[in-house]
């Protein structure tokens, strides 16, 4: 869920140091890049080498020590931060912090940056409640820090009180909120994509296959999981990446598709089947090679299941996408699918035209709709016409439901 998100986690000198390690480890399991700032005295605690292993970074400890002579590392540190988390924050951090003062690698970097900034104090509970502390918290607060407050429990120093760092799940948890992203469309809805090709096999050595190179469905996926949905891909054998924002489910066989798409319908609010799938699979696999004969060979084939037209015989809440690609009579076709498939929208496409269909970078389409909808949209890359297709069909489903 951090995936790209750049954090730097400032450890000053608290016997908390050693929860800043298992933070430092989460945030970096959750995909984040984490570098470290320790001050002199959090060194009495743990050594730099707990932390280099857990962010897999170097750490920094000294304002005048420059790892990359190419640039200064507090500025460049402050700079690189999409958020700044001080963990444990001592009493003497947020009292440096609050008057502006600058002495070692940890206040520098503070000042310097213009990330949001998340404070995580640590200290005895008569620390806390003191009221120098006090009024330096109330003035960063005002000054647009934030506090991550300590929780209540036993402390090192032998009290019970307010002023245990706060665990690090939880911290986590806080982090991925703020970096969640706030009122998209699709937020809190799940959304189940196909895509590529299947395989059906006819041998140990061979199969039954089409062109599909799976672009198009893995722009649709990636398109969903930017506005906001809970992503599902399901893909036949391609040869590209699937976006890191989704879950990816392999398949190889239109039955295989079948069950993967079946175990996610019920808890789906949409349906993408931008895959090609095998309208036939040899009615019967060979275990061994097949040998050459002379004169023809023939291989029986038998259909598939529709896994589309199964789909619309069960939905219930589900808005059902399909994909149709036809070399001739595009939108006649397109709206017959729609009726026979029982889907909500058919995405139809010209194979046969230049910059369309299998392997290319880029499609032109018509979207027909259950509600009479006929929208055409001219050569676009296929990442652009994704989200513009996922657009226009929410909002015709806003508009539908007025
Ligand atoms: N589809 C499916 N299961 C199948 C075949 C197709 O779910 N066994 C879906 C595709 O994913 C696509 C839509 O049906 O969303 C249209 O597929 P297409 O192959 O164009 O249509 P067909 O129904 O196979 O019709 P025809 O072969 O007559 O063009």
């Amino acid at each position: 869920m951090l995936t790209s998100k750049k954090i730097v986690v400032c450890v000053t000198g608290g016997i908390a140091v050693y929860k800043a390690v298992a933070l430092v480890s989460k945030l970096t399991q959750a995909g984040a890049d984490v570098k470290v700032i320790m001050t002199r005295s959090a060194m009495e605690f743990v050594q730099p080498l707990s932390f280099q292993v857990m962010s897999r970074n170097d750490v920094y400890v000294d304002t005048f020590d420059e790892k990359d002579s190419s640039v200064i590392a507090h500025i460049n540190l402050a700079d690189w931060a999409d958020l700044v988390i001080v963990a444990p924050a001592t009493a003497n951090v947020i009292g440096k912090l609050a008057n502006g003062i600058a002495d070692d690698m940890v206040t520098t970097t503070l000042l310097a940056t213009t990330a949001k900034v998340w404070i995580a104090p640590a200290m005895n509970v008569h620390m806390y409640d003191n009221a120098a502390v006090k009024r330096n918290i109330a003035r960063l607060s005002e000054d647009g820090y934030s506090f991550i407050e300590p929780s209540e429990g036993f402390l090192a120093c032998g009290y019970v009180g307010k002023g245990r760092l706060e665990e690090p799940e939880n911290i986590v948890k806080l982090v991925e909120d703020y970096f969640s992203p706030k009122d998209l469309p699709l937020k809190g809805q799940k959304v189940v994509v196909t895509a590529g090709p299947t395989r059906e096999r006819i041998d140990p050595v061979r199969f039954l296959t089409n062109f599909s190179s799976g672009k198009m469905g893995y722009a649709m996926a990636e398109a969903a999981a930017n506005l906001g949905a809970d992503t599902v891909l399901i893909s036949g054998p391609v040869s590209i990446d699937a976006p890191s924002n989704v879950t990816f489910v392999s398949v190889e066989s239109a039955q295989g598709m079948y069950d993967a798409v079946v175990a996610q319908f019920d808890t789906a609010s949409i349906v993408i089947k931008t895959a090609a799938v095998a309208d036939y699979k040899p009615k019967v696999v060979q275990a061994q090679k097949m040998k050459k004969q002379p004169g023809e060979a023939t291989i029986a084939l038998e259909r598939t299941t529709d896994i589309l037209a199964e789909l619309g015989t069960r939905k219930t809440n589900q808005l059902l996408i399909g994909f149709a690609a036809e070399t001739n009579d595009v939108v006649h076709y397109a709206k017959g699918k729609l009726e026979k498939k029982n889907a909500d929208y058919i995405i139809a496409n010209d194979v046969t035209e230049a910059g369309s269909g299998f392997g290319t970078d880029t499609n032109s389409v018509t979207l027909v709709g259950h509600n009479g909808v006929e929208m055409h949209f001219p050569h676009l890359t296929k990442k652009e016409l994704a989200l513009q297709l996922l657009q226009t069909i929410i909002q015709l489903e806003k508009d539908g439901r007025k």
